[in-house]
């Protein structure tokens, strides 16, 4: 707040909630249908034994399958691969065994978001090999600029890697290859001027060139400098995720519009197992390659929603920019940016 210029506000507000009221419902504004809940209390997939259609939606561009892992491929401009969760989960722990993509201007991300924008974040620049970022959003709310803390990820694209972030009621822990790296209590938070990610939560795992030539020069100076799609194909693979759900149940529904955890009611509790978990898993490897094929033509057909959040992100760096403000502070508004692209797919 302290960096960004007053009369941003209203953009930044008026591009969140536009997001909100025409591709989701959010739950602070009104009733929305309940949200799948993870039936079991932990699932695991293997991506090096194939993509997992039965619990990811490939949501744009280019996924494939390989013996190391997922493959999320830019080629060229206005590639943006990203696969989605087809179920949320309410506190827990969500590792993501992954090796992020190198390249100028490229970043990788691994992000839980829910329908009223709590959000916790990992994300990796092409430009910075050896540092994760992490970061959260409470309720989308995005006035302050002091959630964003980089932490050291040495390697980060050569081999994979844990990135594993553990959501507590009370506090939210990253974590590199099992090392405690930050921990921001809700305390802190709400201290800090900001509301605690505490709303059922989906998983969401892709790549996006922020360095495209066709962003601002503001935007390509965020995200480490212009991309040079000839030095590609650039990759980031996804070995494994495994996952921890701390309220399994058939679906989480918000009670009223306060969007706090205690609001939320875990239905069907009682039905529990880890039976669909690993049966997921099991299902994927047999189906294979035709699951494969369908995931990528369908994803191919979205690209569009993702050159819309690129125009957005470009508009709210160069606004800030063009107000005086320095590009460190307006990239600290990109996971907004990224969690309203995310909630389009
Ligand atoms: C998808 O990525 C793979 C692996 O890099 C590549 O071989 C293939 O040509 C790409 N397909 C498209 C449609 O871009
Ligand atoms: C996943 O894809 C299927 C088929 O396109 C769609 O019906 C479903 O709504 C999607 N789910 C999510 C969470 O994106
Ligand atoms: C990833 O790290 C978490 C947290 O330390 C740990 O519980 C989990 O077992 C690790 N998973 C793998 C595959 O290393």
């Amino acid at each position: 707040m302290q960096f960004l210029p007053s009369s941003l506000l209203p953009l930044l507000l008026t591009t969140v909630v536009t997001a909100q009221t025409t591709t989701s419902c959010n739950p602070t504004e009104k009733t929305c249908s309940a949200n799948t809940a993870l039936s079991s209390s932990t699932y695991t997939h293997d991506f090096t034994t194939g993509l997992d259609s039965t619990n990811f939606n490939i949501t744009a561009g280019n996924v494939t399958a390989t013996s190391s892992g997922a493959l999320f491929t830019i080629t060229k401009s206005g590639d943006a691969p990203t696969i989605r969760s087809k179920w949320y989960i309410f506190f827990g722990r969500v590792s993501f065994i992954l090796r992020a993509s190198p390249g100028t201007g490229i970043v990788s991300s691994a992000i839980l978001l829910s329908d009223d924008l709590d959000e916790i974040d990992w994300e990796f620049l092409g430009g910075e090999p050896d540092v994760a970022q992490t970061n959260y959003f409470g309720k989308g709310e995005s006035t302050t600029t002091n959630r964003e803390v980089d932490v050291a990820a040495a390697g980060s694209q050569t081999t994979s890697h844990n990135y594993t972030v553990v959501w507590k009621k009370d506090q939210t822990q990253w974590l590199v290859d099992g090392v405690v790296l930050r921990t921001l209590t809700a305390d802190e938070a709400t201290a800090g001027g900001n509301s605690y990610p505490q709303t059922p939560m989906d998983v969401r795992i892709g790549i996006w060139a922020g360095g495209d030539s066709g962003n601002s020069e503001g935007t390509i100076e965020w995200a480490g400098g212009e991309t040079d799609y000839s030095q590609g194909p650039f990759e980031m693979v996804l070995e494994k995720v495994e996952v921890v759900n701390d309220n399994p149940g058939t679906s989480y529904t918000y009670g009223d519009t306060s969007g706090d955890a205690d609001s939320i009611k875990v239905d069907g509790s009682g039905t529990t197992s880890s039976v669909s978990a690993s049966l997921g898993t099991k299902t994927s490897t047999a189906s294979g390659s035709a699951g494969i094929s369908t995931d990528v033509t369908t994803a191919t057909a979205t690209t569009t929603g993702s050159m819309w959040w690129t125009a957005s992100a470009e508009a709210l760096i160069s606004k800030s920019q063009s107000g005086g403000s320095r590009i460190s502070a307006s990239y600290k508004w990109y996971g907004v940016a990224l969690g309203t692209l995310l909630a389009l797919l």
